[in-house]
């Protein structure tokens, strides 16, 4: 290649060709492709699907690793993919989450709600409560997740809105406490998900024998390895198991 060059008007590469006998050089001119053009456009652009997928991914992929680095609970990719699936089916219009971490579990659940969603979460921590609200922003959804300081027990029940779902990962021994304060503000079919219910089984006995056996919900366990973020937590595939409970309100 003798020389290239690239201007608006697209791509001008010069190359030399030569045979025995003959030199020449030959000019290439690649046209910037419409697609191409509108898509660089796009990535300046608040168009939906485009630039906001990006900062979703980007948000996610840089609280993994700062999870990783700080060794931090998120709940992972594994338990991510079911949890979105279950959400996409469910479409939620409002949704509540106790235990925000460092919000990787809220914009996961935010970027699978619904246009015109709205996910309350609910965080006792300060600092952690300040960086999930950078992260939310960063992510882009600022008028989609509310992040609420201060003990859920408190909290909760001065909340005016009524939830499609709920989503429980905070303090192992309370999330009976946090079911039956969310209870009076849950949709007809509202879906609740606890996580880790596998490895913190015996710390919330009493949650599971009552999403299991009081009557008032179908519950069932989704088993699921115990990463966090991208990475297993433990190499002991025994001891990397945990499960979700997914309770739909009868
Ligand atoms: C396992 S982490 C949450 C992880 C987060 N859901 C995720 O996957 O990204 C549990 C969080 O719950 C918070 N927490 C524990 N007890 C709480 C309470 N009573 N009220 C509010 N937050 C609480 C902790 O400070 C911690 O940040």
């Amino acid at each position: 290649m003798v020389g290239r060059q690239l201007s608006k008007a697209g791509l001008r590469i010069l190359i030399q060709v030569s045979n025995r006998r003959n030199l020449a050089k030959v000019e290439i001119r690649v046209q910037q492709f419409p697609g191409i053009h509108v898509l660089r456009k796009a990535r300046h652009a608040e168009i939906p699907g485009w630039r906001i997928m990006d900062r979703i991914e980007k948000t996610l992929n840089e609280i993994d690793k700062y999870c990783l680095a700080k060794e931090l609970p998120s709940i992972g990719q594994e338990k991510a993919k079911i949890i979105k699936k279950i959400i996409q089916e469910k479409r939620p219009k409002t949704a509540l989450e106790v235990g925000t971490l460092v919000g990787y579990s809220a914009i996961l659940i935010a970027s699978a709600m619904p246009e015109g969603g709205k996910l309350i979460t609910l965080e006792f921590d300060k600092k952690s409560a300040e960086i999930a609200k950078n992260n939310v922003s960063k992510a882009g959804f600022e008028n989609k997740i509310w992040i609420i300081i201060g003990d859920a027990k408190k909290t909760l029940p001065n909340l005016k809105e009524e939830f499609d779902l709920v989503f429980i990962d905070a303090n192992k021994t309370e999330y009976l406490a946090y079911l039956k304060l969310a209870e009076p503000k849950m949709r007809r079919k509202a879906v609740v998900i606890a996580d880790n219910v596998k490895l913190f089984g015996n710390e919330m006995q009493d949650y599971l024998d009552y999403v299991r056996k009081s009557g008032k919900y179908e519950s069932k366990t989704i088993e699921a390895a115990l990463f966090s973020g991208s990475r297993k937590y433990a190499e002991n595939s025994q001891d990397n198991m945990d499960a979700i409970e997914v309770s739909v309100k009868k």
